[in-house]
């Protein structure tokens, strides 16, 4: 039909004498995964329509062509505290910096991913969007922000998105409809779970500890699924029947009376509908302003009104649903209004502990069990206290696997890894050893492992030694952190062994970090700054570009929550 050749309006000939209209750059930044998979799904309906898409990381994109890109697509989610994702990090500072290109005729849009229960809600994708304004771009359909129940906002995006380029097109790309092809989900995904069997269930520390970690083996038998180290499993959860009755007492609702989950019209039991669907451990600000309209209760409307925001910010911490119910009663309002505002239930996702090659057909998890007191009643971790107080051998649970490119084994077997993973964060080193030795690399390997005390929290502990004993795991260093009269983490035994860790780091290899984002993979990322800045003799700006462009090669990936 000849519309590849059919130059936009205002498109100024490009100096390559070749100017292609139906051109559309799509970079995502990600962090588990989310906005890759969506950008990959945008790229297929775009290709499907006749354009021409070309899909990267923004870590990837080089960014002195942004200038000849027309046609430009951002997905991104945000993370922390407004936080761009690792791999966006380079390209988001580039553009808010003073070499960011001035734009005549970009069009762009942006999807920004996000959770509504966070202050800086979609925070990237709104800066990414503002600035490409600012730099002189034009929006070719508005930016969305999406809550955890990202499906319908993100095609609803994806929609617009193709009628904005299509009558830039002057209408002409909407003449190619070739329908999606819509495969039948006979594959396993988020959208679509697979009821896995548990196999073992059990608790890695000892008597006496202070933790509670379940180590999950789950058999993936049947399902067709796969994963490689560094990626995640994600499990939907089951609520706690217990704050499920008292919720159902406190509405006087009767637990059999049915209800509507979702738009395709499925009906279940109250009951199931806040055990198995809905959100009730978290609150966030939309939900407290659509539940304003449903109470009778004038404090409510107060607390969400504008000039109350910190307020508003300091309730919502670690608060529940049975909470907003008994602190804003009378509420004169239907069962099926009231579910109608509550967030769908998000899965939840773990690092993967194991190899398959190691273990076809099985996946093992390491669970930390959240449990602490918050507004005078113990609070519970939706997931991790299924797992620990519910779930036994034989039970099924629905899960998928959520691939991260983000944390993967180097390709060179060869290739040396550092890896720091105290508490939890260990799991995806059980499972590059596992893989490692089964593949037969020959790439040396550190583990710097961390936890409150050696003879009750030393997970996999027979693992690791046999592994170094075995000549798998090279080097192995620990800190117990409530053993001695101070403390003692992970980065205190980097710092010990500086000299030999740069040596490492010279010789090219990986720097992976798991575990705690607020404290602990801050404070490891300024130790190894520290570390490289000291034994490279270099200085702090420079040491921070080594990490930098260290990042950039993929050698230093992060997995942190
Ligand atoms: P702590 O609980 O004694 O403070 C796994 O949770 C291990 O990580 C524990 O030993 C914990 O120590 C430790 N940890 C806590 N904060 C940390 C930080 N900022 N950096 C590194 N490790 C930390």
């Amino acid at each position: 039909q000849g519309t590849q050749e059919t130059p936009t309006s205002g498109f100024p000939a490009g100096n390559a004498g070749k100017t292609i209209s139906k051109e559309v750059t799509i970079l995502y930044g990600s962090q588990t995964g989310n906005a890759q998979g969506l950008a990959s799904r945008a790229s297929k309906m775009l290709e499907e329509k006749g354009f021409q898409v070309t899909v990267s990381s923004m870590s990837e994109f080089k960014t002195n062509n942004l200038k000849k890109v027309k046609n430009l697509l951002i997905v991104v989610s945000t993370h922390g505290e407004g936080d761009p994702p690792d791999n966006a990090l380079s390209f988001h500072e580039f553009l808010h910096g003073r070499r960011a290109p001035k734009f005549d005729d970009l069009q762009f849009s942006v999807l920004s991913l996000g959770d509504s229960s966070y202050e800086f809600f979609c925070q990237t994708g709104k800066e990414f969007d503002s600035r490409l304004e600012e730099l002189g771009g034009t929006r070719l359909y508005q930016r969305v922000d999406c809550d955890l129940d990202f499906d319908e906002p993100a095609a609803e995006w994806l929609e617009g998105v193709i009628s904005g380029l299509a009558s830039a097109q002057g209408g002409l790309a909407a003449e190619t409809p070739k329908s999606a092809p819509q495969a039948a989900e006979t594959e396993y995904s988020r959208t679509n779970p697979f009821k896995a069997e548990v196999l073992e269930n059990i608790n890695l520390n000892g008597r006496g500890s202070n933790k509670e970690t379940r180590h999950l083996e789950i058999s993936l038998e049947g399902s067709g699924l796969t994963y490689e180290p560094g990626d995640s499993l994600g499990i939907y959860p089951e609520n706690d029947p217990v704050l499920v009755e008292q919720l159902l007492k406190e509405m006087n609702w009767d637990p059999e009376e049915t209800v509507t989950v979702n738009n395709k019209g499925e009906v279940r039991t109250l009951q199931d509908a806040l055990t198995f669907y809905f959100e009730i451990t978290v609150l966030t600000k939309p939900l407290l302003e659509q539940a304003s309209k449903l109470s009778a209760n004038g404090d409510l409307e107060q607390l969400v009104s504008a000039g109350n925001q910190d307020k508003l910010k300091a309730y919502l911490n670690g608060r529940d649903l049975l909470d907003l119910i008994r602190d804003f009663g009378p509420w004169s309002v239907s069962a099926q209004e009231f579910i109608a505002i509550l967030r769908k239930m998000p899965a939840r996702l773990y690092s993967i502990a194991s190899s398959l090659t190691a273990n076809p057909e099985e996946v093992h998890l390491t669970i930390g069990a959240v449990r602490y007191d918050a507004h005078g009643r113990e609070r519970k971790g939706v997931c991790s206290i299924l797992c620990s107080e519910r779930l036994n051998p034989g039970d099924v649970l629905p899960v998928y696997i959520q691939h991260n490119q983000n944390f993967k084994l180097p390709e060179n077997p060869d290739t040396p890894i550092i890896m720091v993973g105290p508490g939890t964060g260990v799991a995806p080193f059980r499972s590059f050893m596992q893989e490692r030795e089964e593949t037969g690399a020959q790439g040396k390997s550190w583990l710097f492992f961390g936890d409150q005390h050696f003879v009750t929290d030393f997970l996999y502990q027979t693992e690791w030694q046999k592994w170094i004993k075995d000549g798998i795991l090279t080097k192995m260093d620990v800190a117990f952190s409530r053993d001695t009269d101070e403390k003692v983490y992970v980065q205190h035994r980097m710092r010990e062994h500086s000299k030999e860790l740069f040596e490492w780091l010279q010789e090219g290899a990986a720097v992976y970090i798991c575990g705690d984002e607020k404290n602990m993979a801050h404070d490891v990322h300024n130790a190894l700054i520290e570390i490289i800045e000291v034994e490279g003799g270099i200085s702090r700006e420079e040491a921070e570009g080594y990490l930098a462009e260290m990042q950039q090669q993929k050698r230093y990936q992060r997995d942190v929550y």
